[in-house]
């Protein structure tokens, strides 16, 4: 068989200047030198990065648009300028470092992930796909690869929903899925708007300029740490997820009547903590009562007013975060939680009011993704399974607009969104090099 009619075959084709080469397994890539994975610089990024925290080390906060992931934003943006790629921030402040191929008209290959980090995090949710997605590119840079497509990586905005309340915000906005007259209204819980908030990170412009145009990236590929314990458990480098679970938050107010902790007789009262206490093992019911292990929900914040000892709550916020792989099964936990509240609410006398925040279908990852990466870890004799992703990522909405996959990589425990998640520096060069791989062979077709 010819080198073309092999090339032909597996949707590559040749670049003018660097021949494609063959590779051990009969692979084909247009990859003239080694790849070869910068571990020392990466660890020593991720640790800076690390640095740029409200809280002390090794806990991580970075919520997003304070003082700190601007000086973070920064400190990564000015990384990949060293890289010699463009950048470029949209009005919600997603960043774009764009490796500009020998065909930059072509739909790009896009790669990243976010770097705010909830309060009390660890270093490598987010970090590793936008560092390891950098030193990806500059390892091929390195190899003296040069893609016909471009490569761009992203830094998303506020994957982490600490601020406003909803998760994913930058990646629902490029990718069409939050309205940008909603997103205007959006508030923190001190009630300072997103507009405020951007403006004074020093993105302005009209929110809806940020929808990326169908056909801006002919693919997506973000790199993360499982957030789970499977891949240790089963000593396998790699995970190349297959779908990503489905994600769903409510915000529920329960107003009761307030009153003197001493006075107010307990048959008179209609305390609001101790219904939204109901509320909240109603949660755990329904989410157990799937017998589904992928079903879970979880009452994450429980804000109580007026908050004093000597007083019976008059209102509490609760925030909700119920998930499935399985979207129907994700939605009876929703239409079981708003029956309990129904019946909470009349037999204790207070009024609850439910807001779906946010509730958002599953997505399939693409098959012709995930094969370039089982491709690249094979390259590299790496093993890998296949898996879902339960949390959820910014790969959920640009799977809106383009076919994704994403690359696990194992954590210590399983542990993530605490001060203690680790992923070894081999882990991270492992994936790194995989999505190399990946990046390399999707950019070349
Ligand atoms: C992302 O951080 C999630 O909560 O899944
Ligand atoms: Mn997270
Ligand atoms: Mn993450």
């Amino acid at each position: 068989m010819t080198e073309d009619a092999k090339m032909s075959g597996t949707g590559l084709s040749r670049s003018p200047d660097h021949p494609i080469t063959r590779d051990h397994g009969d692979l084909v890539q247009g990859i003239p030198g080694k790849i070869t994975i910068n571990t020392s610089q990466l660890s020593t990024e991720i640790e800076a990065l690390a640095g740029f925290s409200d809280s002390p080390a090794p806990a991580v906060t970075r919520v997003v648009f304070s003082e700190t992931d601007r000086r973070a934003r920064k400190y990564v943006k000015d990384l990949c300028t060293a890289a010699g790629l463009t950048v470029r921030e949209d009005a919600v402040g997603n960043t774009f470092a764009r490796w500009i191929g020998t065909e930059p008209h072509l739909p790009a290959i896009g790669t990243g992930s976010h770097i705010d980090a909830i309060p009390n995090a660890g270093r490598y949710d987010g970090t590793v796909g936008v560092l390891g997605g950098l030193e990806a590119i500059r390892a091929l840079q390195r190899s003296g690869f040069r893609p016909r497509r471009s490569i761009e990586l992203l830094l998303f905005t506020s994957e982490e929903p600490t601020r406003f309340g909803i998760g994913c915000l930058g990646s629902r906005l490029l990718s069409g899925a939050l309205d940008p007259a909603r997103a205007t209204n959006l508030k923190d819980k001190e009630g300072k708007s997103l507009d405020d908030w951007r403006a004074a990170a020093g993105f302005h412009g009209d929110l809806g300029s940020t929808l990326l145009p169908r056909g801006h990236y002919a693919g997506f590929v973000e790199l993360h740490i499982e957030q789970g314990p499977l891949l240790e458990k089963h000593g396998t480098p790699l995970g190349i997820v297959t779908a990503i679970a489905a994600p769903a938050s409510l915000r529920i107010w329960v107003e009761g009547e307030g009153g003197h902790a001493g006075a107010v007789l307990m048959p008179a009262r209609r305390d609001a903590l101790c219904a939204a206490a109901e509320i909240i093992l109603a949660v755990e019911t329904a989410a157990k009562g799937t017998g589904a292990i992928d079903t879970v929900g979880t009452t994450g914040i429980c804000d109580v007013f007026p908050g004093a000892i000597n007083s019976v709550p008059l209102r509490v916020r609760l925030e909700i975060d119920v998930r499935d792989i399985d979207q129907a099964r994700r939605d009876s936990v929703l239409a079981q939680l708003q029956s309990a509240c129904d019946e909470i609410s009349s037999r204790r006398r207070v009024v609850v009011r439910t807001e779906i925040i946010n509730s958002d279908p599953p997505a399939q990852c693409d098959p012709r993704i995930l094969d370039a990466l089982e491709r690249g870890a094979a390259r590299h004799n790496l093993r890998c399974e296949r898996m879902v992703s339960r949390a959820y990522h910014d790969s959920l909405f640009m799977a809106r607009i383009a076919p994704v996959a994403m690359l696990f990589i194992p954590c210590r425990g399983g542990f993530s969104h605490r001060p203690d998640e680790y992923a070894s520096p081999e882990a991270i060069a492992n994936g790194t090099l995989v999505l190399a791989e990946a990046l390399a062979e999707l950019s070349s077709s």
